[in-house]
């Protein structure tokens, strides 16, 4: 049986909640609606305790399970944060805020981790205690770093945390993980090189801005090319570039460019920010100007531990039967890291069917993988506790 019987009689109910806050989309840490939502259904499912405003707008709970002789204690954590798009589905619970989509399906994880706290809240069949943990701002705000940084991991004991994510492509009823990185890192640089701005016709009296900056664009790409390891995915994209001069007979005295660097693992994160800091400074410095490289460091590398990818597998196992437990890394970065960063764990993919992928306009989470999420997070709970025999 790989949906529990009781989830699929749930699967109606949750579908509602989904719609709901598909039609109501916020975004960021400003998830005031949508956390009022979480807690007012936590109260009525009847979990244990509830606590509010964690990592600013985050919401926490816990199920206890029949019995506690094993002391342990399992994080389930899903995000609640929508994107600012202008929703183009055209369905009949489309998004009702305009410039507000939930286009990432977390409208779905927090759906999903409702569903899963009510079947467990209900029948407790564990041997310890769960934490629910609802999130703000996973898109780009680093809310779930908040929340760490708000003691999530040692308020509640927290010994193991697991997640999900819905995705596109991936046939519903079928889930993706591998153990290691699975998704990389997000930091991003601005790059400012000053010259010496002058007539077009005089290049001898300038120090030409947009050629120094051109040449370190270019150069960039070696730090991938030939100075990461061959055996690692490292991506340097550009994806701004701008002169102060607005004219072609005008040699620009300054010139920006912004990018964004994504890794799987520290060691090339680290490298690759040292080369790129190293490439604008002395490209610039040869050719008789000057650099500033400013680093912004964002999400680090989603990385499953060993042991728990093998848990989340056997979960996904006993639910589906379709695992592909060797899927390969992507490099969209994802802020559950910080919490894989204080504890093992493990990140799933959640088959989500022939969609446009997450962050389009058109993007759909399918409902028919709902009671397949829900049953997921169950299955982890069941079989890391299980019930002592009454
Ligand atoms: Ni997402």
């Amino acid at each position: 049986m790989p949906i529990r019987n009781r989830l699929a009689e749930l699967h109606d109910e949750i579908t509602v909640w989904r719609h709901h806050l598909h039609e109501t989309p916020e975004l960021l840490f400003d998830v005031h609606e949508t956390a009022g939502f979480v807690e007012a259904r936590l109260r009525e499912i009847g979990v244990d305790d509830i606590a509010t405003g964690i990592g600013r707008t985050g919401v926490v709970a816990t199920i206890k399970g029949r019995s506690n002789s094993s002391g342990r204690v399992i994080g389930l954590r899903a995000d609640m944060d929508a994107l600012p798009i202008t929703e183009a589905t055209g369905l009949p619970y489309a998004s009702k805020v305009p410039g507000k989509m939930h286009a990432c399906g977390h409208d779905g994880h927090t759906s999903i981790l409702l569903g899963a706290a009510k079947y467990l809240a209900e029948t407790r069949n564990f041997d310890g205690t769960v934490v629910l943990i609802f999130q703000p701002a996973e898109e780009g705000g680093g809310g779930g770093k908040e929340m760490c940084d708000d003691g999530l991991m040692d308020r509640w004991g927290i010994q193991e945390v697991y997640g999900l994510h819905n995705m596109p492509g991936l046939p519903v009823g079928e889930f993706a993980i591998r153990p290691g990185a699975l998704l990389a890192s997000a930091d991003e640089f601005e790059i400012t090189v000053t010259g010496k701005g002058g007539h077009a016709a005089s290049p001898h009296d300038a120090v030409d801005t947009t050629l120094v900056a051109a040449q370190i664009l270019i150069s960039l790409q070696t730090v991938v090319s030939r100075n990461v390891n061959p055996i690692h995915r490292v991506v340097l994209t550009v994806g701004t570039f701008e002169t102060d001069s607005a004219a072609s007979n005008v040699i620009a005295h300054t010139a920006r460019m912004k990018g964004t660097v994504r890794t799987l693992d520290t060691d090339a994160r680290v490298l690759a920010e040292e080369r790129i800091r190293r490439i604008a400074t002395d490209t610039a410095s040869a050719l008789g100007a000057t650099a500033e490289v400013a680093w912004m460091p964002g999400y680090p590398p989603t990385v499953n531990t060993p042991q728990e990818t093998e848990y989340a597998v056997r979960a996904a196992l006993a639910v589906s039967g379709k695992v592909n437990d060797a899927a390969d890394p992507i490099m969209p970065a994802e802020d559950f890291a910080y919490m894989l960063e204080e504890r093992p764990g493990a990140y799933i993919f959640l088959g989500n069917g022939d969609t446009q992928m997450c962050h389009h306009p058109a993007y759909q989470f399918d409902d028919e993988a709902i009671p397949l999420g829900c049953s997921w997070f169950a299955e982890i709970v069941e079989q890391r506790m299980p019930a002592s025999p009454a």
